[in-house]
């Protein structure tokens, strides 16, 4: 399938259409059932990726290198152990260079304002693999697994239990987009924002309430993310405790007896979500993540403008 070769960025996801992100999610959907359609055409043959990473990571750095590597590419891995971009030079001059060796930008970053940054001096497509401030491709991985699982995005009701951090708020925009409504149960002061809500398209369907109970009650999928995430260690105790009654487990799943359940993954074991939740007959949590790979591959060709 021929698809657009304008250069594109994947940083936040609001510049994209529901059109365009169908798009993705219906590729994905055909290479996971018919790898055939990637492996013998090998599109990224003679193109590198590099990943930027600033933060430690499993799912999307495999991912994305076991992605490039299926359709015939390769990746250039930069660590944590680099220290922080624009720390060693200016930004500038790190995505001017970049851009010349590579073909592809993915990065994972403290500061979301970085990778807006790179990206406005590389003219080579730059994906957001996380911020403090979004986490896209969690977001469109999570929309093709409920789609997936429920046969469908529209009208699905979530609920996210936890930290109103990155992972919510992507979902939050993406589940907009197709239609889905969400609701968020926080503690005070760790809700999504009046001014996030703001940005919402019009006639939106995000609710920000305190208790936990009312956010699942009806929902189809519940969801959580870590208490503490990375950059907040110094607070994890604190957190902790203002947390507790946030954790998704046994009591909480009676209230939403058909609710499959998602974590976008590493999970924190007994504190934001117990065994029997994780392990569970309703958890689609590895799903989501074998997910990941899926939707990384079908935007890599979208970016690189592959013929698949
Ligand atoms: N969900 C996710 O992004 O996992 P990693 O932090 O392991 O990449
Ligand atoms: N909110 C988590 C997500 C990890 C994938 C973090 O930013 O650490």
């Amino acid at each position: 399938m021929a698809m657009s070769l304008k250069r594109r960025d994947f940083i936040s996801m609001d510049n994209w259409s529901r059109e365009e992100l169908s798009e993705i999610l219906d590729l994905a959907s055909r290479q996971k059932e018919d790898p055939g359609v990637y492996r013998y055409a090998r599109p990224l043959t003679g193109r590198v990726v590099g990943l930027f990473f600033e933060k430690a990571s499993m799912r999307t750095r495999l991912s994305f290198e076991v992605a490039t590597y299926q359709l015939g590419g390769q990746t250039v891995f930069v660590g944590p152990e680099s220290g922080r971009l624009g720390e060693r030079e200016a930004i500038k001059d790190l995505a001017r260079v970049a851009a010349r060796y590579l073909d592809c930008l993915v990065l994972r970053t403290y500061k979301h304002e970085t990778i807006v940054e790179i990206a406005r001096f590389c003219d080579k497509p730059v994906v957001n693999g996380l911020s403090d401030e979004r986490h896209p491709c969690q977001a469109l991985g999570d929309v093709m697994t409920i789609r997936e699982k429920l046969g469908k995005i529209e009208g699905v009701k979530v609920a996210y239990i936890g930290d109103a951090n990155n992972v919510c708020r992507s979902l939050a925009v993406a589940l907009t987009k197709f239609g889905a409504s969400l609701t968020v149960a926080s503690p005070e002061g760790y809700g999504l924002t009046p001014q996030f809500l703001r940005s919402l398209p019009q006639g939106h369907s995000v609710r920000q309430v305190s208790d936990p109970m009312e956010a699942v009650s009806g929902s189809d999928i519940i969801y959580t993310d870590v208490w503490t995430s990375m950059g907040q260690e110094q607070e994890r105790e604190k957190r902790r405790e203002i947390f507790r009654p946030y954790q998704v487990n046994e009591a909480l799943l009676e209230r939403a007896p058909k609710a499959f359940i998602m974590h976008c993954m590493p999970a924190h074991r007994g504190e934001e979500i117990t065994d029997h939740a994780m392990d569970g007959s309703r958890s689609i949590i590895y799903e989501q993540a074998e997910n990941r790979l899926h939707v990384q591959r079908a935007l890599l060709c979208r970016l690189l403008g592959a013929q698949v």
